[in-house]
């Protein structure tokens, strides 16, 4: 009697993709003995590990039409040698890069042996990645572009970077991604896209703590402690925005706004959007990463602290942000 398959969800396929990758850095597979196309290699995993999957879980299977392989879930597999990080992406659109691919990304990076005496390949799994959909933009890109939001840019400004940048677009296309980043900067992305828009995972990024990595852990156990540890759920903006709207409707009108674990802001900012009778809003957040986008996205409309918290000093805090 089989056991009946459970819904895929994320969580399952982080810690499916600890496990799995465990068990495969120690197998001999005689079919990968003397293998060196990439393309090849990376069939034989991604089958793998799709087989593995659908043996436990229910879930929707993408095809070569749309490019995803896990449709359901709106994450693509990727498997690249660590010779050769590179991948190139199935849509392709200059504002890829600074807003992303429009899904989420496993990206496996392997080492491969031979063994010649057992006539067998191994691969040695070096990285398992997960990059949240919200951050797979090119990392120079959207820095540049924040850096000039942070420091007030206008649109020139952008225009100039991404001349500067030789983003292939025209100038059409360039008005419209001023206006984009200026009305919605862009959330720091954590891929290296190039303008042939091919991609890679940058595996040796000095900031790498996962803690402050929203959704871009350097291995699938570690997104899946930070979602465990830290409840690292951020709500929609339409969800937010749907919310405050219910709550002004039932006539609720604060003069101040206190949230003290506001993660990327979207409860703030759906809140100075709706609450406009509020004079002071205050948010405070442990990670770093979100402190950083919800400063961006909030500008002056709120005060974003960077703290826990179980340790804030909230008497004090609260003293130093006068209230209505
Ligand atoms: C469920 S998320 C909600 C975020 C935001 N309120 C929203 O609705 O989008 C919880 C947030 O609490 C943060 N968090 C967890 N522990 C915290 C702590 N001790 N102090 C401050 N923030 C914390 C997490 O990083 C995460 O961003």
């Amino acid at each position: 009697m089989f056991a009946e398959k459970i819904e895929l969800i994320l969580e399952h396929l982080w810690a499916e993709t600890a496990n799995f990758t465990a068990v495969e850095s120690m197998y001999d597979e005689p079919a990968l003995f003397g293998v060196t196309d990439g393309k090849a290699v990376s069939t034989y995993f991604e089958h793998k590990f799709t087989f593995h999957l659908m043996e436990r879980y229910r879930f929707g299977a993408g095809n070569s039409a749309n490019g995803i392989d896990l449709l359901s879930l709106n994450v693509d597999i990727k498997v690249t040698s660590i010779r050769q990080p590179q991948s190139s992406c199935p849509d392709k659109s200059a504002l890829q890069k600074i807003y992303g691919l429009g899904y989420h990304l496993i990206v496996f990076v392997y080492e491969k042996t031979d063994d010649p005496d057992a006539r067998t390949g191994r691969l040695n799994m070096l990285h398992t990645i997960f990059v949240d959909k919200h951050r797979t933009a090119d990392f120079q890109m959207t820095r540049g572009l924040r850096q000039i939001i942070e420091n007030d840019g206008n649109a020139d400004d952008i225009v100039a970077f991404i001349q500067d940048k030789n983003l292939p677009v025209d100038e059409i296309e360039a008005r419209n991604i001023v206006e984009a980043v200026l009305h919605e900067p862009p959330l720091q992305g954590y891929l290296t896209i190039s303008n042939a828009l091919q991609w890679r995972a940058r595996l040796s990024h000095r900031r790498a703590p996962w803690t402050a990595w929203n959704g871009c852990a350097d291995d699938g156990r570690r997104k899946e402690q930070n979602v465990l540890q830290f409840g690292d759920f951020q709500t929609s903006l339409d969800l937010a925005r749907d919310v405050c709207a219910v709550l002004t409707r039932r006539g609720i009108s604060p003069g101040a706004i206190v949230e003290p674990t506001c993660g990327q802001g979207a409860f703030l900012q759906a809140a100075a959007e709706h609450f406009t009778a509020a004079r002071h809003m205050l948010g405070v957040e442990i990670n770093a990463a979100h402190v950083m986008d919800a400063r961006l996205r909030l500008k002056n409309a709120a005060r974003v602290e960077q703290d826990d918290f179980f340790s804030v000093d909230w008497d004090a805090l609260l003293a130093s942000d006068p209230g209505p």
